[in-house]
């Protein structure tokens, strides 16, 4: 059955004002960039309101700190990637640990390495995860972690313990011989110093990553993975690409 006349017209002035919509955003964001725009001043607004946001996420009960924008990002990561092994710093209350086990069993594949200097009594308890306390950097746990690591697997590092620049630098330079080709470090809290939040917090883990890609030419950012606007990561899907 074709469409009446009336419902062309409706249909044509849809198309219309999609398209014209279309227009107005993408010049709006054009020319927006860096200036107070809608996503930062969202990022803000979020950041700023804790009690509501951040601190207020749980996966399956467990709080985590992450922003479920990111989330989504690392469950198309661990589809995509499918890997054999996943490292995580810093587990806090392991609502992200409890979150990366939940993708893995839905692959069916996949387990997580969680290092925290303190482990806490309500984090997640899973067959996937083994729990490391101890600090990321300390060359004890370092060699645990590669004592547990199997020549030729599929390894993903996300980094989200202590966010000043020189702990980061210092587990990006060793994370990032764990990482495999074509998997990912992920360098967590990379908005803060006014990357758009928390302005004075000094440098961090953005200012980690410059310094990390002066001298390491195996890693690219794939801003690709900052799809949604807001992520807690700018600049921090690092692809390891030789
Ligand atoms: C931002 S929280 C982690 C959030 C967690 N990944 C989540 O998804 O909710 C940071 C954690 O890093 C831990 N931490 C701080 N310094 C550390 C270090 N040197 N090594 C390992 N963990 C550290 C803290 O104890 C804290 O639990």
């Amino acid at each position: 059955m074709g469409l009446s006349q009336d419902g062309i017209f409706r249909k044509l002035f849809r198309i219309a004002t999609f398209a014209l919509e279309l227009v107005f955003v993408r010049s709006y964001n054009y020319f927006s960039r860096n200036s107070g725009d809608i996503p930062s001043q969202f990022h803000s607004l979020y950041y700023s309101s804790p009690e509501k946001t951040w601190k207020n996420t749980r996966w399956m009960g467990h709080r985590t700190m992450k922003c479920p924008l990111d989330l989504w990002v690392y469950q198309e990561i661990l589809f995509e990637l499918k890997p054999d092994i996943v490292i995580e710093t810093g587990v806090n209350e392991g609502g992200g640990a409890a979150f990366l086990v939940s993708i893995m069993d839905s692959i069916g594949k996949g387990k997580l390495i969680a290092v925290d200097i303190e482990l806490l009594e309500n984090r997640p308890v899973h067959e996937r995860i083994t729990y490391i306390k101890g600090s990321s950097t300390d060359e004890k746990v370092v060699q645990q972690i590669f004592g547990m690591i199997k020549e030729n697997q599929v390894i993903l590092v996300i980094l989200d313990s202590d966010h000043n620049m020189p702990h980061v630098l210092k587990e990006m330079e060793i994370y990032s011989s764990f990482v495999s080709k074509g998997s990912y470090m992920i360098v967590e809290d990379s908005n803060v110093n006014g990357h758009p939040v928390m302005p004075n917090w000094g440098d961090g883990p953005f200012e980690a990553i410059q310094e990390f890609l002066t001298h390491n030419d195996s890693f690219e950012i794939e801003k690709e993975r900052e799809k949604y606007y807001m992520t807690f990561n700018p600049n921090g899907y690092l692809k390891k690409i030789r």
